[in-house]
C-alpha cells in the first residue's frame, strides 16, 4: 500500500482537538488520539474525532496482564479505533490475548493492532539501568518478530529501524513511524528524526506527524506539503 499520513492530535484542549480534526480530517488518512487527549476527554472524544477522518489511531500503548489488556483492546475497537497498540514488553501471552480479542471484536480484520517495542526515549544507558544487557536495536528486532509471531499486524518503529524490520518481518508487516520532520520544520524535542521521503524509502507504511502540521501557520497546507513529499 502507498504510505499514509497520520496527524497526532496531541493536546488537552477539546476545542482545539475537535477543530483540528474537522479541518485536517478530510485531507489525511489518519488522526491519532493519544494518552494526553484520551485522559482529558475519554471515549467520547475518540467517537467524535472518528466522524471527521477515514481512520483513527488510538495510541494508548496498553501494558497489563493478558486479560485486562484483551478486554481494554476490545473496548478500543468498540469505540471506533481502526488502529491500536500494546507494549511488546507485556510479553507473548499478553500480545496473543490482545490480538485474539481484537479479531473477536472485529471479525472483518480491518482493525489493526500493533506493538510498541523499545521506547525511543530509552537509550542504552537507560536499558542497562533497567537490567537489560541488549542494545536497543537488537531488542527492537527481536520484539518485532515476537509481535508478529503473536499475531499482531505490525509495530511502531523509527525510520532507522524500519529497513531491518521490513527485511525480517516481510512486506505485509505494518510499520508505523513517528519522529518525522520535513526539512522545513523545527525538530522540537525529537532526537532521531527523518524526513517524510526517507521514512517512505525505509519502508514505513504510516507516518505519524504532530507539531510540524498542528503548529504550522496553515496546518492544511503543511499536511498537503508532507503528502506531496511522501509521494515524491
Ligand atoms: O509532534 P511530533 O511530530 O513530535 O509528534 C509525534 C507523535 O508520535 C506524538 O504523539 C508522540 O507521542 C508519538 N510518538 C513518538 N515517538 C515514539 C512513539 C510515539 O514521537 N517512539
Amino acid at each position: 500500500m502507498a504510505a499514509q499520513l497520520c496527524v497526532a492530535l496531541d493536546g488537552s484542549d477539546r476545542n482545539w482537538i475537535v477543530t483540528t480534526a474537522r479541518n485536517l480530517g478530510p485531507h489525511v488518512n489518519w488522526l491519532k488520539v493519544g494518552l494526553e487527549a484520551f485522559t482529558a476527554h475519554g471515549p467520547d472524544l475518540v467517537r467524535e474525532v472518528s466522524t471527521h477522518v477515514p481512520s483513527v489511531f488510538l495510541d494508548l500503548k496498553l501494558h497489563d496482564i493478558p486479560t485486562t489488556v484483551a478486554r481494554a483492546a476490545a473496548n478500543c475497537v468498540r469505540l471506533g479505533a481502526n488502529l491500536l497498540n500494546v507494549h511488546a514488553g507485556g510479553g507473548r501471552a499478553m500480545m496473543e490475548a490482545a490480538a485474539a480479542s481484537v479479531r473477536a471484536a472485529d471479525p472483518s480484520g480491518s482493525t489493526k493492532i500493533i506493538a510498541v517495542t523499545i521506547l525511543t526515549s530509552l537509550d542504552t544507558t537507560a536499558l542497562t539501568e533497567l537490567g537489560s544487557d541488549h542494545q536497543s536495536e537488537s531488542l527492537v528486532l527481536r520484539w518485532a518478530e515476537l509481535a508478529q509471531q503473536c499475531g499482531l499486524d505490525g509495530v511502531v518503529a523509527s525510520a532507522r529501524e524500519a529497513e531491518r524490520i521490513r527485511r525480517v518481518c516481510g512486506p505485509d508487516f505494518l510499520i508505523v513511524t513517528p519522529g518525522i520532520r520535513p526539512s522545513w520544520a523545527a525538530g522540537n524535542d525529537q532526537r532521531r528524526i527523518v524526513t517524510p521521503e526517507d521514512a517512505v524509502s525505509a519502508g514505513s507504511n504510516i507516518l505519524v506527524v504532530g507539531r510540524p502540521i498542528t503548529t504550522a501557520d496553515d496546518p492544511q497546507a503543511a499536511a498537503a506539503k508532507i503528502l506531496a513529499e511522501m509521494k515524491s
